[in-house]
């Protein structure tokens, strides 16, 4: 088999080392392949955002290995982490986290300034990935202008548009009501479905069953990984 997107070996994360010390990831193994559409689900308190913060190289591990695209990201100073994150991770947050200030386009052409791409490309990367998620019309609008489903895919296009090979979804649904909850999850899905790798973190079962693989954690271990038997590849 093709080598894993995401290889996570051994991994440890301990908070205040010594006498209070918590461990919060207590020797994770997990592998995620290209394409792959997992959920990590866990009740408040299981370890969920700590493993996003060294999924999404926000930080690093006690102890342990992450294997990133095949680059070990595990002892990276926050200089090269940044630009490793940077480079292979799309995130979508639960609070959309999108600029007011600044119209949908400009929110997702954002990233690829960073990315050094030219302001053309840039342009033309940000319409498509508008489009990919239904808000051609709605481009110049600013977040305070949009409902909660429409800004949640505003970032979803910010995601996307430098085409990163992870994506990484923080309770992407969590401030929604349920039909844009729907309309997200719809949208997630057309991502798997064309090609995307999807990491999704969340605390519903409800939103953890439509995806195709879940991974559940407890006290910061892995509990069972199991595949979603009634996942429908083509809706
Ligand atoms: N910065 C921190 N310092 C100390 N303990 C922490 C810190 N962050 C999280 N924890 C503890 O680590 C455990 C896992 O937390 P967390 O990853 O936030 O879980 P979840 O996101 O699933 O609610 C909890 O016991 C939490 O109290
Ligand atoms: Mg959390």
């Amino acid at each position: 088999m093709e080598d894993a997107l995401v290889r996570v070996v051994n991994l440890c994360k301990v908070y205040n080392p010594g006498e209070n010390e918590v461990r919060a990831l207590d020797h994770v193994d997990l592998e995620i392949h290209k394409g792959e559409f997992v959920a990590i689900i866990g009740q408040s308190g299981s370890g969920k955002s700590t493993f996003m913060n060294m999924l999404g190289c926000l930080d690093v591990p006690t102890s342990g290995k992450y294997y990133l695209n095949g680059t070990d990201v595990s002892t990276m100073k926050d200089n090269d982490l940044s630009v490793v994150r940077n480079k292979e991770i799309g995130f979508i947050f639960q609070g959309f986290n999108l600029i007011a200030n600044l119209t949908a386009l400009e929110n997702v052409e954002l990233p690829l300034i960073y990315r050094g791409i030219d302001r053309k490309t840039r342009r033309k990367l940000a319409v498509e990935s508008l489009k990919k998620v239904g808000l051609e019309k709605r481009m110049d609008h600013k977040p305070n202008e949009m409902s909660g489903g429409q800004q949640q895919r505003v970032a979803i296009a910010r995601a996307i548009a430098a085409r990163p090979p992870v994506i990484l979804a923080d309770e992407p649904t969590g401030n929604l009501d349920s039909a844009s909850s729907r309309e997200i999850m719809e949208i997630l899905k057309g991502m798997h479905r064309s090609g995307e790798t999807l990491i999704l973190i969340t605390h519903d079962n409800g939103i953890a069953a439509q995806a195709r693989r879940v991974v559940r954690i407890m006290d910061g271990k892995i509990e069972s990984d199991t595949i979603n038997e009634e996942f429908v590849e083509e809706a």
